[in-house]
């Protein structure tokens, strides 16, 4: 079968598309033939050796993806073949087969297609975890999520949004912003794309501070870190919650602590993934959440670029070089 490999940690130029073995079952896992993969930022970091998750070289990339059950072992209760599922398998998804464990397996809602589905697991699951496990978001409160075009951002909009939140999207470029505003952002602000020095940080915190009547965001989600951070640390609420979602930024903030105190606000870590493996029934009532709100119109992954498994690591550069909007898609 063909998958995408990576035989040594560098760029997506390094990776390259290679004939493997179909692999073979485990008495507990099951062969997904896959439609549709979705590229994450994890994937980005993974190939480079940056990711909390590292699998062993050589491995083919790909957190997530969408297929039908083609084989089953002898020992999986809750899957048969022909069946449609989500695969969260943190590796191993841009290959026309993969051999997963059912535990990281969900079926697909009738509704639902082979590309929404590989779009939405990694992106809403974490939001869905971010906003109600973590900060426990109110109606009426205010959202403020950064690099909110992205796919874990846009996920936050759509979903601060099903939960009554005012929300404020902050993002790059005025084309960004206006998807963010399709997606039901009520405000949008413009950051420097390249970083920010002290005197545009105090800008971007008195903007925030400017759209919420002088009193601060109640959330804040943060996938970007670097410099953007700390101002958004410094422009929120009293009571507060400033989740901690990634570094697209490349660069880990170090805050200082006092902020903490002066809001009286918690900083609160964010690690969706090794959730679902402590609590997957939890996590199983957040996907079945997540279904009725698709169903009900009030979520929608946006799919704004396709590549072919043969151009899956030009899908992965293109993430990478911070050009995705919503999701970028590899057919399978
Ligand atoms: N905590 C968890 O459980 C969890 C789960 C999934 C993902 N994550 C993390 O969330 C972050 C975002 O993931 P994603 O899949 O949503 O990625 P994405 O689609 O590429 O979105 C990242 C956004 O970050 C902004 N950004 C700022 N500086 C950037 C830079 N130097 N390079 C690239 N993007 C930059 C971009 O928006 P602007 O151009 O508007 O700034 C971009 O839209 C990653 O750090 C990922 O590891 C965490």
């Amino acid at each position: 079968m063909k998958a995408l490999r990576c035989n040594e940690l560098g760029g997506p130029e390094k990776l390259s598309i290679e004939d493997i073995p179909v692999p073979e079952l485990n008495t507990n896992e099951v062969l997904v033939g896959i439609k549709s993969a979705s590229v994450n930022f994890p994937d980005v970091l993974m190939i480079q050796g940056l990711y909390q998750y590292q699998p062993p070289l050589p491995f083919t990339p790909g957190a997530e993806a969408a297929g039908i059950v083609e084989a089953i072992g002898s020992d999986v209760k809750n899957f048969k073949i022909g069946d449609k599922v989500f695969v969260m398998a943190g590796a191993g998804c841009f290959a026309e087969k993969i051999a997963v464990e059912e535990v990281r397996l969900h079926p697909i809602p009738s509704e639902m297609d082979f590309d929404v589905a590989a779009a939405l697991s990694m992106t809403y699951g974490t939001s869905i975890f971010a906003l109600k496990q973590r900060a426990n978001i109110q109606a009426g409160e205010t959202l403020l999520v950064m690099g909110a075009s992205g796919g874990v951002g846009l996920s936050a909009v759509e979903l601060g949004k099903a939960y009554g939140a005012k929300v404020i999207a902050a993002v790059s470029s005025e084309e960004k912003a206006s998807v963010c505003k399709e997606h039901g952002a009520d405000e949008t602000i413009i950051y420097p794309a390249d970083g920010l020095d002290r005197d545009q940080q105090k800008e971007f915190s008195n903007t925030i501070k400017n759209l919420t009547n002088g009193l601060g965001a109640n959330v804040v989600y943060d996938p970007v870190g670097g410099t953007y951070a700390e101002p958004a640390i410094r422009a929120t609420a009293w009571d507060g919650r400033y989740l901690v979602i990634g570094f697209a930024a490349g660069e880990i903030p170090k805050p200082p602590l006092n902020l903490a105190l002066l809001k009286n606000c918690q900083i609160v870590g964010v690690f969706w993934g090794a959730w679902t493996a402590m609590f997957p029934a939890e996590n199983l009532a957040n996907f079945n959440e997540l279904f009725s709100l698709y169903k009900a119109k009030k979520i929608n992954p946006r799919i704004t670029d396709r590549f072919n498994l043969n151009n899956a690591a030009d899908a992965i550069a293109h993430l990478g070089n911070r050009k995705a909007v919503g999701k970028v898609l590899v057919d399978v």
